[in-house]
């Protein structure tokens, strides 16, 4: 059985840096191999850790309604298709959804892509992803149980309200969620504490927080000269300050 972790929240509060955090820290803890599947369409996870990326699901699943190679059934043709999206990595492997199917689409394509996607998920103690806001987009392709859910905020109060609409969104999905941890990110310094305001917006929004990260200034150093974020020093706060979370809620 793996152990899946999954990031969710509003656009930019930092869900795809806090997703290459994550597979820093089980890399480093020598827990690998690990499966990195980004199931935001807008795919950047690649960017975060530094790896290229060939191709998608989606368009593996575009290319079915095509004509298949003599010789070749559909479903082999299209997990030969997923391989090849794979990236592969050291002790780690990324693979991306892209863009979900637009109209016209068959269900076949569809079954067939959940099928590959649980056949991959299979092979890999560690399932880390990185979604848009919700998680539609995941959910439509797996059945699969998430053990731990990161939801991402910033350290507005509104944010807070956002992200448990997004919580309540999720859990109309067919998904099944162990643990739902909030995580506030980006938290200017005030000695660490959060207004009480947004400490009490939390407690009635009945979310579990997690942690708060600091903005860092070398996450936005890094973004600044295009490298990539996984790389980024033991010694940066907000990795520090991650690390202490990990270590609370990953096995
Ligand atoms: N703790 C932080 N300190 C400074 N910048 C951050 C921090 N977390 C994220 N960022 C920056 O914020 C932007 C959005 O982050 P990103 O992870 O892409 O968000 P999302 O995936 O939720 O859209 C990026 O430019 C990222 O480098
Ligand atoms: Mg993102």
């Amino acid at each position: 059985m793996s152990f899946t972790v999954a990031v969710s929240g509003k656009g930019g509060t930092g869900k795809t840096t806090l997703a290459g955090m994550i597979i820093r820290y089980l890399l480093d803890k020598k827990k690998g191999p690990i499966l990195a599947v980004d199931a935001d369409s807008n795919s950047n996870l690649n960017e975060v850790l530094g790896v290229e990326l060939r191709s998608t699901i989606g368009e593996a699943r575009e290319m079915m309604k095509q004509d298949v190679p003599a010789g070749m059934t559909k479903d082999v043709w299209f997990e030969y298709k997923v391989q090849e999206a794979l990236s592969e990595n050291r002790g780690f492997d990324l693979i991306a959804m892209g863009r979900p199917e637009g109209p016209g689409c068959y269900c076949a394509a569809n079954t067939l892509a959940r099928k590959c996607l649980d056949l991959l998920t299979g092979n890999y103690p560690y399932i880390v992803i990185d979604n848009e806001a919700g998680m539609e987009h995941f959910s439509r392709l797996t059945t699969r149980d998430v053990d731990l859910l990161f939801i991402v905020s910033d350290s507005s109060r509104r944010s807070i309200l956002t992200a448990s609409r997004i919580r309540d969104l999720i859990h109309q999905l067919d998904l099944r969620i162990v643990r739902e941890i909030l995580i506030i990110n980006r938290a200017p310094e005030q000695g660490g504490a959060l207004p009480a305001d947004v400490l009490k917006e939390v407690e009635q929004q009945k979310l579990q927080l997690g942690g708060i990260l600091p903005e860092d200034e070398a996450i936005y150093r890094y973004d600044l000269e295009g490298k990539p974020t996984f790389q980024l020093p033991m010694d940066s706060k907000a990795v520090q300050a991650s690390r202490q979370i990990f270590e609370k809620y990953i096995q």
